[in-house]
């Protein structure tokens, strides 16, 4: 029978199928160094998540490791070289979760131009009868900029054309093809746009990419949604730009060391803050998990992943 070490919980129906067809090891649930200690020799697959990862460590301390196996679209969070220089692959799920992700983006654009969450914190707390709120900013035929047009941002822009809004994208090269304006220039896209929307991959290649000179050209008419990695930001000089009222706004579902989301955030009118739910709706997390699923047995079965990275 496989051995897996499952490295976090995922919804209790994947974490019961799971179980039920091959000896898992629920890393969270026990010590992990005294099963690690105990199991390590026998351990064939890590079962992990874009969330918990896999370092280089614990690769190294899995002799017999064949395959890693993750839930979620980002692996900056796995040691992917570590990975490979074993020869172990390493497979993700891409693609199924585009469209959701793309519709929390444009939920974060339309709540940080029309003031949602603010609109409702202001009714719940019984503020209406004697006041009124400062006008919000229109969403239609304003300028959307898109940093990492791939899969996500290209489903992005797709719902930019129901709301006429022009758009441009910054890639480290031009997308062959694309009907979209390249702008070689970070600095210039965040100056052009109204909403300067962050769906590049997290890792060492995009940190602090947004620095304060991208976020002061982005300036108080601009609005930065990020639903990519809180890496990708530096987080320290957005939330200065935010406190200074330098920058317009921000819709963030990311942040440097999540959970923990930075407390000078909490009481600025004009931030929107989501605890990274940008898959997190039941057709995507159960599609997320059958890929998952898919690419454990196609390797067990044929040594190959329908999607390694
Ligand atoms: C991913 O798939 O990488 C998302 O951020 C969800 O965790």
């Amino acid at each position: 029978m496989t051995c897996i070490l499952q490295l976090g919980p995922l919804t209790e129906r994947f974490n019961r199928g799971l179980a039920a067809a091959h000896e898992v090891l629920r890393i969270w649930e026990q010590d992990a160094e005294a099963l690690l200690d105990q199991h390590a020799t026998r351990i064939d697959i890590v079962v992990t998540s874009a969330r918990f990862g896999c370092t280089a460590a614990l690769i190294e301390r899995l002799p017999n490791l064949r395959a890693i196996v993750s839930f979620g679209v980002g692996y900056d969070s796995i040691d992917v070289a570590a990975a490979k220089a074993r020869g172990i692959p390493v497979s993700n799920t891409p693609e199924v979760l585009n469209d959701c992700v793309a519709d929390l983006a444009f939920g974060l654009i339309i709540d940080c131009a029309r003031q949602m969450s603010r609109a409702d914190r202001f009714v719940r707390a019984g503020e209406w009868p004697s006041g009124g709120l400062p006008l919000a900013a229109r969403v239609s035929g304003k300028k959307l900029g898109i940093v990492g047009l791939g899969r996500i941002g290209e489903a992005v822009a797709k719902r930019s054309s129901g709301f006429d809004m022009q758009v441009r994208y910054h890639n480290r090269r031009p997308v062959a093809g694309s009907e979209f304006g390249y702008e070689p220039n970070l600095i210039e896209l965040a100056r052009w746009s109204d909403f300067l929307v962050l769906t590049c991959p997290g890792g060492e290649s995009t940190r602090n990419l947004i620095n304060r000179n991208v976020i002061d050209a982005l300036g108080a008419k601009g609005s930065l949604i990020n639903v990519s990695r809180g890496s990708v930001v530096d987080e320290p000089a957005l939330v200065e730009a935010l406190v200074e009222g330098r920058l317009g706004g921000a819709g963030l579902d990311v942040y440097a060391k999540e959970p923990d989301v930075p407390e000078q955030l909490f009481n600025l009118p004009n931030v929107v803050l989501l605890p990274h739910i940008g898959s997190a709706t039941e057709e995507t997390r159960q599609a997320m998990e059958e890929l998952l699923l898919a690419n454990l047995h196609a390797f067990l079965e044929r040594g190959e992943m329908l999607t390694a990275v």
